[in-house]
């Protein structure tokens, strides 16, 4: 077989810019190691930036995101169980999207499937070669059967344990890590969402969000020591936990509920440089990870995406190089700046075992800041909902 752009991986990243290339004429094949249900199980964050918002209703792939989709116009902060309002609005013009990303994986699926699109699942053994030529190749066993792609180029959208960032070199690449020392306890529950907005909340018992999917099923997490077991946590201790961390007026309005989901994860911030190598383009978590904190795991992929979509398109209609050059140079930018607000916000809202009571009056200075200054809501609140791409 033989593509002009071979996706290894179809999760967000890879759905997209296959949609992308599609509108665009350029043709392209995504290799999905697991099943489509496997895929469209994940339970994922849903706060999409309005430049995400955008990039799905040009790929044809937000109509039920404007149905279903819950507009976000600012969030509540809260330190000391008391709570105040960023108002993305007022201070930059803009809003949020929430709308899970699950619900994005099945639309670009459907989008994909309409449109005729080549995503091959349960792809085995998924190996690029040759990425530092001219002719690279992809090859995978299906059904016990090998076979081999021919393309242009590869993007490696199979996030943080792919196979794509193991494909360069060890000589040219180079990483960045922050491992955080907590984990957030998450929680889902066909229950009405405590408030209207996403409330996040520093405690000194640790930090919380108040969060949701829909008018009838909320998200919430609490942070939880890394080495914490999820069946240590009954739903009643999670929500007690939930209640004396949130601001008080919000912990007198919960609805509590049976978890239908409880999951621990861990938080990290990485970083891989350089995103491109010969034909390779390393795309959306196969690149970077961010700590949910700011919501931008699912944004930065967008943006990716939108880089590498541009720099595609230029080289195929319009014979410009220069755009598929300098993909990873103009990404990383991006990515840098998500990946400080993402460790800026972890660093303001959760307890680290180390702080102290200094540490936890810093926080909250800071927080009471936030509150006294709109050009300090302003920062918050032009970094939350998405700087350009
Ligand atoms: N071969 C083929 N597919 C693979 C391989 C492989 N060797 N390794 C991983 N994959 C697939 C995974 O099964 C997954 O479906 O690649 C896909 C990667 O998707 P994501 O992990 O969702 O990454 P991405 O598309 O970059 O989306 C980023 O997802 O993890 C969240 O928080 C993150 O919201 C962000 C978004
Ligand atoms: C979520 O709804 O799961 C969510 C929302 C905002 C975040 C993280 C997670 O910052």
């Amino acid at each position: 077989m033989r593509t002009q752009v071979c996706i290894i991986g179809g999760g967000p990243a890879g759905l997209l810019l296959s949609q992308l290339l599609h509108l665009d004429g350029i043709d392209s094949v995504i290799l999905e190691r697991r099943s489509r249900d496997y895929v469209l199980g994940r339970i994922r964050a849903g706060v999409l930036e309005w430049g995400s918002v955008e990039m799905l209703r040009k790929a044809q792939v937000g109509a039920r995101m404007e149905r279903e989709g819950l507009p976000h116009e600012g969030t509540y902060l809260s330190a000391q169980n008391r709570g105040f309002r960023i108002d993305f609005q007022d201070l930059v013009g803009k809003k949020v999207m929430v709308y899970g990303q699950t619900e994005v994986t099945h639309d670009l699926y459907d989008a994909r499937d309409k449109l005729g699109g080549v995503v091959i699942d349960e792809a085995e053994g998924v190996r690029p070669h040759d990425l530092d030529t001219e002719a690279p190749y992809v090859t995978y066993t299906k059904d016990g059967t090998e076979h081999r792609i021919d393309c242009d180029f590869v993007a490696g959208c199979d996030g943080y344990h792919g196979v794509s960032r193991q494909s360069i070199p060890d000589s040219v690449l180079q990483t960045f890590e922050r491992v955080y020392p907590f984990g957030w306890l998450g929680v889902l529950s066909q229950t009405p969402p405590v408030s209207e907005e996403l409330i996040y909340a520093n405690h000194e018992r640790g930090f919380a969000l108040c969060s949701m999917r829909n008018p009838k099923l909320s998200r919430y997490y609490v942070q939880v020591p890394l080495d914490d077991k999820v069946e240590q946590w009954s739903d009643d201790a999670f929500w007690d936990e939930l209640r004396r961390r949130i601001p008080a007026d919000a912990a007198e309005r919960l609805v509590t509920g049976p978890s239908i989901e409880k999951s621990i994860a861990p938080l990290r911030s990485f970083v891989a440089e350089p995103m491109k190598w010969g034909r390779l383009f390393l795309v959306g978590d196969a690149a970077h990870i961010v700590p949910p904190t700011g919501a931008k795991g699912l944004n930065l992929a967008v943006s990716d995406v939108h880089y590498l979509h541009e720099g595609l398109r230029a080289h195929y209609n319009d014979g410009e190089p220069e755009g598929v050059e300098r993909y990873s140079e103009r990404a990383l930018a991006r990515v840098w700046q998500s990946e400080r607000f993402s460790w800026q916000m972890t660093s303001l809202l959760h307890r680290f075992p180390d702080q102290g009571g200094f540490g936890q009056r810093m926080q909250e200075s800071e927080l009471a800041y936030l509150e006294m200054s709109r050009s300090a809501r302003t920062t918050m609140a032009e970094n939350y909902v998405g700087l350009p791409f």
